[in-house]
């Protein structure tokens, strides 16, 4: 199996900070935001990974080189305009080839290894599985029918959602997903939605299953969540992926006030 991260947005919500640092290298906890997708990765065992980038490819190219550095092997593919998820990975078909992959969105953050859902995965031998969370409000996420351990419809960001559970940011496919593909057609806001492209398979009769999650699941593209998984991870300490690496070693966290000056 191999590895497609999602790195390619704007990072609009957390400008003016993003026109200097594209979001995905930003520090979360002293880590870079990409390191927990890559250490998540390869605790499932895949080392290749193709990282969609954009507007911030050099920098990122420049940063995160062939991936050496972090233990995974580094692909490069350019989207040239963010048109959606869906039309993220169709750029990665050629890195993918005839491989099962599992899709990362760039900003999504676990407090627990995903090792189970990738296992899930390939022991059932579905089509595709996603992960899904209960959630409050679902209605700023895409939100999946689940009925007998199969989903059954999808919907993205619904004004009424029918069910509590929200797409969860990783996705894992079979070869199935690049003939729908072609036959996408973009959503009313402009977007070719990963979660219309699955609707396509579950309308051609295949195999969609939940991956149910029920640990914390961060999506850092705000400020404010920005800011919270930062909070929760130094305050908490999260054993994360294989590494098993404690993040919070000082314990406590430290109030800067508007006025104060930093010198080293
Ligand atoms: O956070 C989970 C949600 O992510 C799901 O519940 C939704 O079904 C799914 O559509 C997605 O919704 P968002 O509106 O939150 O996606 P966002 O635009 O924030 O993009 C997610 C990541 O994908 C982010 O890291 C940027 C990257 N991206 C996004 C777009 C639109 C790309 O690489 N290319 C793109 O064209």
């Amino acid at each position: 199996m191999k590895g497609v991260i999602l790195a390619a947005g704007k990072g609009s919500r957390l400008y003016p900070v993003t026109h200097h640092i594209p979001k995905p290298l930003l520090p979360i906890a002293n880590r870079m935001t990409l390191e927990y997708a890559f250490e998540q990765l390869v605790g499932m065992g895949i080392h290749e990974i193709c990282v969609v980038v954009g507007e911030n490819e050099q920098v990122m190219k420049d940063r995160l080189g062939n991936g050496s550095e972090f233990g995974v092997d580094l692909t490069f593919v350019r989207q040239t305009d963010p048109h959606g998820l869906a039309h993220a990975v169709g750029f990665t078909r050629e890195f993918v080839h005839r491989d099962k992959f599992v899709l990362y969105l760039g900003d999504a953050l676990y407090d627990r290894p995903l090792k189970p859902y990738a296992e899930q995965f390939l022991s059932s031998g579905c089509e595709n599985l996603n992960l899904v969370k209960e959630v409050e409000d679902p209605r700023r996420f895409g939100v999946a029918n689940v009925v007998d351990g199969r989903i059954v419809k999808l919907v993205e960001k619904p004004a009424n959602p029918e069910s509590p559970y929200a797409m969860a940011g990783l996705y894992f496919f079979g070869p199935a997903i690049w003939d729908v593909l072609v036959d996408l057609r973009p959503s009313a806001r402009g977007e070719y939605e990963i979660t219309d492209a699955i609707q396509l398979l579950i309308d051609g009769g295949a195999d969609i299953r939940p991956g149910i999650f029920e640990g914390v699941w961060f999506d850092t593209g705000t400020l404010e969540s920005f800011l919270e998984t930062s909070r929760f991870l130094t305050e908490e300490g999260v054993l994360m992926g294989q590494g098993a690496e404690i993040l919070a070693p000082v314990g406590r966290h430290v109030v800067v006030g508007a006025d104060a000056m930093v010198e080293a």
